[in-house]
Formats: structure tokens, sequence, C-alpha cells
């Protein structure tokens, strides 16, 4: 393994764990509605990197013509294959050293999986590298700065400043880290990798247990659509999404 592979996946039912073995449908569907609002909706090569199972490939499968699932983890990606079959060719690596070449895909979504990132700057550089020019990434950030951190710290029941544009890394489990970032920090790593970012959303905003049990699942989804594009000037969600863009050369 990679010393920069924080995160096995290998062996790990993430699927059953953590999504179906868990009260997560509302985080499910406020993750697919802002990838429909931001995919293109044609296109030829397309990956999904750190994809998984597949768990969001029913929002891509009809937009491209070539589609990959990209990830670290061969027990993730046998899942994705026995659930896709042919719809999908899965290719396994380290997001560090992409298996595409140089401007090859016209799209890629990577979706909860800077979390895992130690060296956030080098994977973004990884994934500009195999857009094509005028290609589209649609990434997905654990925001450091949002307002159950804020709480805390100015409450004093966590050390880790959401202020400041240091990465927090929240856990330490043998090594495991959980890295959230400011998004002033990541918004700074894609001007500075040469993307354009076209638009960003606030995505996931109503992620609390005692939420769910006020409003119920369905009505925090609908609240959820209407919330992700009036609150995406805050930034104060639990995941921000952005759609960049490549230039043309
Ligand atoms: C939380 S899961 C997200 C899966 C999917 N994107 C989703 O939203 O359902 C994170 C995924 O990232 C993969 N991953 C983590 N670090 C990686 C790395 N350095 N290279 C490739 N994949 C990695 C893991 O194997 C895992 O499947």
């Amino acid at each position: 393994m990679s010393e920069k592979v924080i995160s096995d996946y290998n062996g790990y039912d993430y699927k059953a764990d953590f999504w179906e073995g868990a009260d997560r449908e509302y985080e499910d569907q406020a993750d697919r509605m802002a990838i429909r609002k931001l995919l293109p909706k044609r296109m030829d090569k397309f990956a999904d990197i750190g994809g998984g199972y597949g768990r969001l490939a029913g929002e891509y499968l009809r937009r491209a013509h070539k589609i990959y699932i990209f990830d670290y983890s061969k027990t993730e990606l046998q899942q994705a294959k026995e659930i896709y079959g042919d719809k999908i060719e899965t290719k396994a690596g380290d997001i560090y050293k992409l298996p595409f070449r140089d401007d090859e895909l016209d799209g890629l979504m990577m979706v909860r999986v800077t979390h895992h990132l130690k060296e956030l700057p080098k994977a973004i550089e990884e994934l500009y590298r195999v857009l094509k020019p005028g290609g589209v990434a649609v990434i997905e950030v654990a925001n450091k700065r949002t307002l159950p951190k804020m709480a805390r710290y100015v409450t004093g029941k966590s050390k880790v400043n959401p202020f400041d544009k240091k990465v927090a890394n929240y856990k330490e489990i043998s090594k495991d880290g959980f890295y959230n970032y400011h998004p002033k920090y990541v918004e700074e790593i894609f001007a500075k990798t040469g993307f354009k970012r076209e638009k960003v959303l606030s995505v996931s905003n109503f992620r609390s247990k005692t939420l769910k049990k006020i409003f119920k699942t369905n009505n925090l989804v609908k609240m959820e659509n209407t919330a992700q594009q009036v609150l995406a000037p805050v930034r104060f969600a639990p995941s921000i999404y952005y759609k960049l863009r490549k230039p043309e050369k």
C-alpha cells in the first residue's frame, strides 16, 4: 500500500454497514441531487474516482458513453462489477497515480473521498492531469467550517479551530485520519492547479439525527433541494460540492 493511502476499504462492507445498515437515506439523496445539478448531461469518457461500489452510479450511467469506477479497494470494485456488469469498467489503484492518460477523460467526479486524503493538492493535480481541456470535475469536499464545529469550538468542546485554513485531522485510528478542509483552502488549491470554478453547492445541510426525527427524511430532502443553492455562499454545510472546469488550451 502506498504511504499516502490512509483508508483501506478492502474487506469492509461499506454498502451494507455504512449505507444500508444506517439511517442515511437523507445524505444519499442529498449527494444525488447535487450530482444531478452539476454533472454534464453528455460525456464520452467519465470516471467516478474513489467510486467504491458505485453507490452513485445511477446518476451517471446514462450520461456517459464509457464509464470507469476507480478505487483502491478491490472489495468495493468487485461489488460494483456484480451490480453494474458491463455498464461500467473498474480500475484499481491509488488516486495519486491514476491509471488514465493525460487529457483522457471528459468528466469525473470524486465524492466522499477528500476526508481520506493526506495530500489533497497532489490528488487534485492528478484529477486535473487526466481531464481533457474543457472537461468537468465534480468534487465533494469535507468541510471543517460547519455550524456544529463552530459551536463545539467556541464552547471549548473542540480544539480544532474551524475558522483557520489549516487542514483538520479529527481522528487518528491507526493512522486512519478524517481530514476536513476550510473552503478557502480548497478553493486556493483548485485555482492554483488551474481549475475554473463554475458552480458551488452546499450539501447535506440538515445532517442531524435530531432534525431527521423532527422533520422526517422526505421533508428534509425537499428542504435540502432549495438549501443547496441558497446556502452555497456561506459554505457552512458538511459537504461542499464544486463544479470545476479545466480550461480549453
Ligand atoms: C467513503 S468511500 C466513498 C465511495 C463513493 N464515492 C460514495 O460516495 O459512495 C471512500 C472511497 O475512497 C477510496 N479511497 C480512499 N483513498 C483512496 C486512494 N488513495 N486511492 C483510491 N481510492 C481511495 C476508498 O477505497 C473508498 O471506496
